[in-house]
């Protein structure tokens, strides 16, 4: 039995072909490696969205090629392989930066693993796999999923075709593709006899989802989200991340009326200003993105919001954060993301004019941060005394304990619940911790029906 190693970066995405990477490779002998140093192939899936992401991975594979030669003098082999979005982006120049990388695979060419792999074995020399065919990524992993925890991951669309014009992802993971229902559908199908009970449907622009439909007809997301409701074992459905441009009516309607949806939405805006949205290529303005909240909150009013922000993209004027800034007081977030902007190589936004100086980039950071982390912790401490449902999803750290996740996605700590690991139950919450919420565990028994509804 060989050993595999991968290490994840950048989105969920990556997360969920690393997963796959591990399906596809074990029918080949390659059984899970809990650390680098115990492994015989190491991959690092990769992500190029900041430049400080794309650093990491250069000093990961110095310390991987000391490993390389530790073995090697021990009379050992280690194969090491990049995949993911700087593979993508940098192809070539990583191999010429560091030579103990012996495999290179991109976002939709990681399929071809085993091939790859097997011409290395023959002494074919460095294996480079670049492609873009998405739906034949698809066609080649395995059909059934081996599930990590009782909540899963399910790529449905992959790519962009938005070009914002500070991004990568369009160049690393080409065009917008959509799987078809009925392979979306299998998939979820044998996550739930795994035991997952919930799945997060992924995709770079997830709500742009236009795949066939079994009646021949291209579906929505809001019609993929009705179907695979229907599944007995998944319990709750969340979908990521999504583009405000897509957010259409019927998509909206389904966080009013079906409750396996979880109140929670991911809907990225950038910037609170019109002009740099303009500049951004976002296709939305301020105005067009708090309408959408005001409708999706009508459609669900118990919807909890996250973001992403990007401060200090060129030309961002004091008066433009500000809009940012009011942005967030006029929306209320209970969770958000925000990051400085990282010029990108080939982006358009890289060569613009009027890029801002790092030390206002960073003072913005941490007014916008210290305002949305004040937003989150009022939105945690209205969960006090509530009673919420918890999917419990592993051990805690303490004896006995557990952790789960609320419908809003926050981690719950509850005591005496690890046996009910990949159960839902009604937690009552006792504390309100900075990052987490600790909560007393109800037996069903006493529960009121209602409550037990998500
Ligand atoms: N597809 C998603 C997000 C993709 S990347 C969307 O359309 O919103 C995740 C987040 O990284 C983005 O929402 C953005 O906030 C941030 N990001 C992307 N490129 C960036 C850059 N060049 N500099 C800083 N942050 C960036
Ligand atoms: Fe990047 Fe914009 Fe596409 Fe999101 S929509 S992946 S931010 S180009
Ligand atoms: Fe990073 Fe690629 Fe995801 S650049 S954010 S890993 S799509």
């Amino acid at each position: 039995m060989k050993k595999l190693y991968i290490e994840t970066y950048g989105c969920q995405m990556n997360v969920y072909d690393s997963e796959r990477i591990a399906d596809l490779l074990a029918p080949f002998g390659y059984a899970p490696a809990a650390r680098a140093e115990d492994a015989d192939l190491v991959i690092l899936n990769t992500c190029h969205i900041r430049e400080k992401a794309t650093e990491k991975v250069y000093s990961e594979l110095g310390k991987l090629k000391l490993l390389k030669s530790r073995r090697a003098e021990a009379g050992e082999s280690l194969l090491i392989g990049v995949a993911g979005c700087v593979a993508q982006a940098e192809g070539a120049e990583i191999l010429a930066r560091q030579s103990a990388v012996d495999i290179l695979v991109g976002p939709q060419s990681y399929h071809r693993l085993p091939e790859l792999i097997a011409r290395l074995a023959r002494g074919e020399g460095k294996s480079v796999q670049l492609d873009f065919p998405a739906d034949e990524k698809f066609d080649s992993l395995p059909e059934t999923r081996t599930a990590a925890g009782p909540a899963a991951f399910l790529t449905i669309q992959e790519g962009c075709d938005k070009f914002c014009t500070f991004c990568v992802v369009p160049y690393t993971r080409g065009a917008e593709f959509s799987r078809p229902v009925v392979r979306i559908e299998a998939e979820a199908r044998s996550l739930a006899d795994n035991g997952v009970r919930e799945v997060t449907l992924l995709g770079q622009n997830v709500n742009a989802y236009r795949g066939e439909g079994p009646d021949g007809e291209a579906w929505t997301l809001a019609m993929l989200i009705r179907r695979l409701a229907q599944i007995p074992g998944i319990a709750r459905l969340r979908y990521t991340t999504s583009h405000p441009r897509d957010m259409g009516a019927d998509l909206i309607a389904v966080h009013g009326d079906e409750p396996k949806l979880m109140p929670y939405l991911h809907l990225p805006v950038q910037s609170g200003s019109d002009s740099v949205l303009k500049v951004m290529n976002r296709g939305h303005t301020r105005d067009a993105y708090l309408r959408i909240v005001d409708r999706i909150r009508s459609a669900q009013p118990k919807l909890a919001l996250s973001s992403d922000f990007i401060v200090g993209f060129p030309g961002e004027s004091d008066s433009d954060f500000e809009a940012t800034l009011d942005l967030v007081r006029q929306v209320g977030f209970a969770q958000a993301f925000s990051f400085k902007y990282s010029a990108r190589p080939g982006t358009p936004a890289a060569s613009m004019a009027k890029q801002v100086p790092e030390n206002v980039k960073l003072e913005r950071l941490h007014v916008l941060q210290e305002l949305i982390v004040s937003q989150s912790r009022e939105f945690s401490r209205r969960m006090q005394d509530c009673v919420l449902p918890v999917l419990f999803e592993k051990p805690g750290r303490l004896p006995g304990q557990a952790v789960g996740r609320s419908p809003f996605l926050q981690p719950v700590h509850v005591d005496g619940a690890a046996s009910y690991i990949g159960e839902i139950h009604n937690v009552r919450i006792s504390k309100v911790l900075p990052n987490s919420l600790h909560g007393e565990f109800l037996r069903p028994a006493v529960l009121p029906a209602e409550l037990a509804a998500h």
